[in-house]
């Protein structure tokens, strides 16, 4: 197993602002854009050629990765004009794959933070001659993510995407968004038109009797869908709790890239990042964040599993708790700001919290519709 598609088409919703203006996938994890750890570990694995099936902010791939030789893969770029959904994002990626219809291609999710054996995956779906194989994951709380019932011999029974009601949940195990598909099964799912392979392909294969298997791996995994997700899988690159071949520095407890400027009476703690350029005032306390490029922490704020935008700035004494502030924003000296709390590119939020005029920084449309005085927001899930 040589290619792979990778599919990186999402809006990353659930993310906003930060998926403003950068694609979840590339979005600064422990110093790199995110991507950089899976195709680093791609790589490892074996796979030399990855087709990306890009939709939303398509051109910003290939201006971070180009032709991949950086990386030691071939890369290839395939947009979708219209996007095509996951199914139909992998059936138009597929036109550019070169293997033959009986080979092993890998497909997976770009939000994914895992230290899978792709290799052994890869092992387990030549051994038994599935059609599909997915790689699966144990979870306490499956409702975001797509049930996979298997039998004892690890044939999937059902595949039931995003269960609504309690009576749905009849397993804890979840697709973990990587698969190994026999080529020729790709080249089955209708082209030309919108197809979910989690609520049409899956379910149609196991109606049509196809020999589709799950494997279940406790590994480390972590879908980087939401910002309690992204700060934690940052984190827990820092720390080493999941290792990565594209970390840019030692593990620890912080990663201060270059050109940031950290305060030596200032405190980095739970792998913390502090982005290049960023800057940390004396006696901020900075614990398990992220601080992307240009970020300011001011003297004595005090933050938390939070997200602090490129060049948006947060004043002395501040103190945030799960809180993402956009790119450009500014929080005024002396905030207290409530956990799950989302502040919108450009925003500026005056000393505590009394509204006045939001900044004329540039924002788009969603962040527009965000800006001002912050929302109390949906971050909890
Ligand atoms: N090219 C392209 N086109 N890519 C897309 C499209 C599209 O129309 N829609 C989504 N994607 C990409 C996203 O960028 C992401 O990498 C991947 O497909 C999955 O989309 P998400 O939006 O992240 O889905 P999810 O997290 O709600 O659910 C999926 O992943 C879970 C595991 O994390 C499903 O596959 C679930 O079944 C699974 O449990
Ligand atoms: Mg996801």
């Amino acid at each position: 197993m040589t290619e792979a598609i990778l599919l990186v088409g999402g809006q990353g919703t659930r993310l906003r602002p930060l998926t403003s203006h950068i694609p979840k996938p590339l979005l600064p994890v422990a110093g790199v854009p995110f991507l950089t750890h899976q195709l680093a570990r791609a790589a490892a694995a074996g796979i030399t050629r990855i087709v990306f099936a890009t939709s939303y902010l398509a051109e910003l791939f290939a201006e971070e990765f180009g032709d991949g030789s950086r990386l030691g893969l071939e890369l290839e770029y395939v947009t979708e004009e219209v996007a095509l959904g996951t199914g139909g994002a992998i059936r138009n990626a597929a036109e550019r794959l070169r293997s033959a219809p009986g080979e092993p291609v890998l497909v997976f999710n770009g939000d994914i933070l895992s230290g899978l054996d792709v290799a052994a995956l890869r092992d387990s779906h030549v051994a038994s001659r599935a059609d599909v194989t997915l790689h699966l994951q144990r979870v306490a709380d499956p409702r975001a993510f797509g049930l996979v019932p298997t039998d004892a011999e690890g044939r999937v029974r059902a595949f039931l995407e995003k269960p609504q009601t309690p009576e749905e949940i009849t397993t804890d195990q979840i697709n973990a968004g990587c698969y190994v598909f026999t080529r020729s099964v790709i080249d089955r799912i209708p082209a030309g038109r919108n197809v979910s392979v989690e609520r049409e392909t899956f379910p149609e294969l196991l109606a049509s009797g196809a020999h589709v298997r799950g494997v279940v791996d406790d590994s480390y995994w972590l879908d980087l869908g939401t910002p309690a997700a992204f700060v934690q899988g940052s984190a827990d690159l820092v720390r080493g709790r999941v290792t990565s071949p594209a970390l840019p520095g030692p593990t620890g407890e912080s990663l201060v890239l270059p050109g940031a400027r950290v305060h030596p009476g200032a405190v980095l703690s739970g792998g913390t990042v502090v982005g290049p350029g960023a800057e940390v005032g004396a006696g901020a306390v900075v614990d398990g964040s992220v601080l992307l490029t240009g970020a300011r922490v001011a003297a004595r704020a005090s933050l938390s599993a939070s997200v602090v935008g490129r060049h948006a700035v947060i004043g002395e004494d501040s103190v945030l708790d799960a809180v993402v502030v956009g790119d450009g924003a500014r929080v005024a000296e002396g905030n207290e700001l409530p956990p799950g709390l989302r502040i919108a590119c450009g925003a500026f939020l005056p000393a505590h919290g009394v509204r006045t005029s939001a900044s004329p920084a540039p924002c788009t449309a969603q962040a527009v519709a965000h800006s001002g005085v912050p929302h109390a927001s949906s971050a909890a899930h």
